[in-house]
């Protein structure tokens, strides 16, 4: 089986690095990205490559290359399904927020409302893979709808989880540790829609990487990595809390504890808490699927993973009113940082978020600068918690063009993601244009204490 058209359903932060790579590596596919968000669509198609709608270092140079030769974007969804060998369902898959399984299950609504499109315009046979990050047994309820819904032709359905970060996603797209492709492995015809997708990867992935399953394996095994992922950092957050009691130093607890080869010294950095799209979406995937199989002990295991998180964040934000001698009402407060990680403008779940509204609850200022994300995102992030007026919002939290603007007549900086070029601020002006005592909060490990310390900072960094 040959594929020379593939189609992308969702141009987001998966879909559209996912296919510009497998254009760039594949001249030979005509890849079609499309979305039924025509502002994101034209962002893509933007003459001026560096105004693509996600941020990812290493991105603007691939989509360069591809773009209008056989990497396109669109908003002809049926045009695009209807052409396609192979079409990759890229969509968002965000927790339930009302109904059974609210806050906790994923709300497949965007999933069906694609494969219904698919079974509508389809006239060959397709192979359909799923990339967004899915419950377990979601293959079933596609292939179910498809087949019930469909003109007759057949389908193969693959689970192709993506393991790419943001803000490292060209790097782990083009790198990938291994690439998981599920199907129905015993079949004739499923085998042979696995070979499909295997010989794409395999034009600059080794062989030896691409992983093949059964669809529940692949499709459990995304939710089992990150849930291992969170668990880490929720891990040694846990003990951030407890080295801020004792006077052990998390940084050195986590260096001392990775150099056992057992354990590895990825993913142990303390910080105010994990956030992103896919940590807490998984974990509650996990608990949720658990809990509907009555392993009541299995779900409590991996729901501690995000409780712990969610008190490392609230933690946080309770020190700096704490030791702003317990109120921070009226006060300026400045928040550098506002996307979940360094490099992305994703701010899907950042801790931010939610630092800022405990301090907005307690009445303060809050200056915000972020060096990608857009002012727009970060009011619709605030709004969307609904914790108080979109208008209340707007008036007490001022977003900013440089952090300077932002630090400038404040009580407190604190720093929630650890963009690289936090380190080299002139602390030394932020430092003199703040009001004394002019406090500095490290919420990810990023600052030297001893300089900071020197310049005259009280200085708090989380774990130590
Ligand atoms: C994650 C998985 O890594 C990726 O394989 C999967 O496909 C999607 O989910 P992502 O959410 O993009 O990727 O970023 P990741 O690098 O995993 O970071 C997640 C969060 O954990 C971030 O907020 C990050 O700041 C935090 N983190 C990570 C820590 O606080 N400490 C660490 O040591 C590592
Ligand atoms: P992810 O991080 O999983 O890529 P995003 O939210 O960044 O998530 O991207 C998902 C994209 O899918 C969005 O741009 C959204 O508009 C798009 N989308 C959702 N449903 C559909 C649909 N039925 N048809 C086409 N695009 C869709």
């Amino acid at each position: 089986m040959i594929i020379k058209n593939i189609c992308c359903i969702g141009a987001g932060y998966v879909g559209g690095p996912t296919m510009a790579v497998i254009a760039q590596k594949c001249p030979e596919i005509d890849v079609t990205v499309v979305d039924i968000n025509k502002e994101r669509i034209d962002a893509w198609n933007d003459e001026d490559v560096e105004n693509i709608p996600i941020y990812e270092p290493g991105l603007s140079a691939v989509v360069k290359e591809a773009r209008g030769r056989n990497l396109f974007f669109s908003t002809d969804v049926d045009a695009a399904i209807d052409k396609a060998d192979m079409i990759f369902i890229s969509v968002n898959t965000p927790t339930k927020t009302y109904g059974i399984g609210k806050g906790m299950a994923a709300d497949l609504k965007f999933i069906e409302l694609c494969a219904r499109q698919i079974a509508r315009v389809a006239k060959n046979d397709k192979i359909v893979v799923e990339k967004s990050t899915l419950p377990v047994r979601t293959a079933e309820a596609l292939k179910n709808i498809l087949d019930n819904t469909g003109n007759g032709v057949n389908y193969q359905i693959l689970s192709n989880p993506e393991f790419l970060a943001e803000g490292t996603a060209v790097d782990d797209l083009m790198n990938p540790d291994r690439v998981l492709i599920g199907g129905d492995i015993d079949t004739e015809e499923g085998k042979q829609a696995v070979e499909a997708l295997v010989d794409i990867y395999a034009h600059w992935v080794s062989r030896e990487r691409l992983l093949t399953t059964n669809v529940w394996s692949s499709e459990l095994s995304k939710l089992t990595a990150n849930a291992f992922l969170a668990q880490r950092v929720s891990s040694i957050n846990a003990m951030s809390e407890l080295c801020e009691k004792t006077g052990a130093d998390v940084n050195e607890v986590a260096k001392a504890v990775g150099m056992d080869s057992r354990i590895g010294p990825k993913f142990l950095k303390s910080s105010v808490g994990f956030g992103g799209s896919c940590f807490q979406k998984d974990i509650l995937n996990l608990v949720y699927i658990s809990k509907s199989f009555g392993l009541n002990e299995v779900a409590d295991y991996w729901e501690q993973v995000i409780l712990m998180n969610d008190h490392q964040k609230r933690r946080f934000a309770a020190k700096i009113v704490q030791t702003l001698f317990n109120t921070v009402s009226g006060k300026k407060i400045a928040l550098l940082g506002w996307a979940f990680k360094k490099d992305t403008n994703d701010t899907r779940e950042s801790a931010a978020i939610y630092v800022a509204d405990y301090l907005l609850n307690e009445q303060a200022e809050v200056m915000v600068y972020d060096p990608k994300v857009k002012t727009e995102q970060i009011y619709a992030d605030l709004d969307y918690l609904n914790t108080r007026s979109s208008e209340e919002n707007r008036a007490r939290v001022k977003v900013v063009n440089t952090p300077y603007e932002a630090t400038k007549d404040s009580h407190a900086v604190a720093v929630l993601t650890e963009w690289d070029e936090f380190i080299a601020l002139d602390w030394k002006k932020i430092y003199e244009e703040m009001l004394k005592p002019a406090f500095l909060f490290d919420g990810r490990r990023l600052l030297e204490r001893k300089t900071k310390e020197e310049i005259g900072f009280e200085f708090y960094a989380i774990g130590s």
